[in-house]
């Protein structure tokens, strides 16, 4: 039987992934809203993504007898002034469900729960992969920014992105 403490560790962290994807579901319809489909379907596909690892937490716990709690997701931010803006926000919003993932896995070792922990294992070496897919486009972000013209060049190689 899992304990309190991981069963409420894992419901707050279900309730992380789904506002995750919430959160890029927003800077989707703000990619439509600016007619970037390109940078709207990559924030499709990582909305997705977000709550296949809500799914993950889910699944884990109702495999190890715990109770699911979904609390209510809170609503996202609206507006953005620039695609830079939106991208270092992705990534810092990445990097805050790392440390999240991290004290999780310390949660997780103190606790001596070790079929938790090798859940855990995924998803330190799917943040490394979500880090650097932020900072990657980012960077690119940054490069193109004084030519305008870019961006469609941009928007049409993220538009590219499908299922991993
Ligand atoms: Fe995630
Ligand atoms: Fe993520």
């Amino acid at each position: 039987m899992i304990s309190k403490t991981i069963q409420n560790a894992i419901n707050e962290q279900i309730n992380k992934e789904l506002y995750s994807s919430y959160l890029y579901l927003s800077m989707a319809a703000h990619f439509e809203d600016k007619n970037l489909p390109g940078f709207a379907k990559w924030m499709y596909v990582q909305a997705d993504e977000e709550r296949e690892h809500g799914m993950k937490f889910f699944e884990h716990l109702v495999e190890r007898g715990g109770k699911i709690e979904l609390k209510p997701i809170a609503g996202p931010q609206t507006q953005w002034n620039t695609s830079l803006d939106v991208f270092k926000q992705v990534q810092e919003h990445e990097a805050a469900v790392t440390a999240s993932i991290y004290a999780l896995y310390e949660l997780a070792v103190k606790e001596k729960d070790y079929p938790f922990q090798v859940v855990l294992q995924w998803f330190i070496t799917e943040q490394v992969e979500e880090e650097k897919n932020a900072a990657d486009i980012v960077q690119q972000i940054e490069l193109i920014d004084a030519k305008g013209t870019a961006v469609l060049m941009l928007d049409h190689q993220l538009g590219k992105r499908g299922k991993e």
